[in-house]
């Protein structure tokens, strides 16, 4: 199991560069890639999260969920909106990823339609089994958090402020998230519910 709780060192330079839409000709760190990729996702986040999205903009079809990824991270990885082929420590087996993603599709749909959970616990449970299904090589968890915050903003809510800067790095906010994470996987979903509340 990866222990992505443990700090990441921002000088390291970055291995895995397979992918990478950036010259090859230079060498990137880790604090240079993520902030390529913030200011990449910072335009989603101005597309779905400045105003509500309509359904239309925003309809949490299959298509719509994987192009989402690519909006965040295309213009600098080439797997962005590109289901993964390689199995991960977290996840589920990478060949049961369209079918449980389609399901998730289904749900949301459901859920919406008859009202099953409130906003806060719909919200709770997209980004949870989004980032239990881990469709992509990376960029798992900032793409099933703006699958949420799009929710909450598509339905009135405010979105979550994650402060992804401080979620990459050992810290208290980050250890109580992935608590939560496990929670829901066990079944309950109150703490992560929380987090989406905000009443913390
Ligand atoms: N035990 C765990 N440890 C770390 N992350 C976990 C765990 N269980 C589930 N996750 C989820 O997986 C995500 C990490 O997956 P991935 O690296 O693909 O996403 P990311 O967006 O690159 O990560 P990050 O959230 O660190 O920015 C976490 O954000 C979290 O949502
Ligand atoms: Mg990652």
């Amino acid at each position: 199991m990866i222990n992505s709780t443990k700090p990441i060192d921002d000088a390291t330079p970055l291995d895995d560069t397979s992918g990478l839409k950036l010259p090859k000709d230079k060498v990137y760190t880790l604090k240079d890639i993520y902030e390529k990729e913030a200011q990449n996702i910072a335009n989603a986040t101005i597309k779905y999260l400045s105003a509500p999205p309509s359904k239309k903009e925003a309809p949490f079809s299959y298509k719509w969920m994987m192009d989402l990824h690519k909006e965040m991270l295309g213009e600098i990885w080439e797997w962005a909106g590109k289901l993964r082929q390689i199995e991960l420590s977290i996840g589920i087996k990478a060949y049961l990823v369209p079918v449980e993603l389609k399901k998730l599709c289904d749900d949301i749909a459901y859920w919406d339609k008859n009202r099953t959970y409130d906003v806060f616990e719909t919200a709770a449970r997209i980004h949870h089994k989004a980032v239990q299904i881990h469709p992509f090589q990376n960029g798992n968890g900032r793409w099933s958090r703006m699958l949420a915050n799009i929710y909450l903003r598509q339905n009135g809510e405010m979105p979550v402020k994650w402060q992804e800067d401080s979620l990459a790095k050992e810290n208290p906010k980050r250890l109580e998230y992935i608590e939560a994470l496990k929670e829901a996987d066990k079944g309950s979903f109150e703490a992560l519910i929380a987090l989406h509340r905000k009443t913390y």
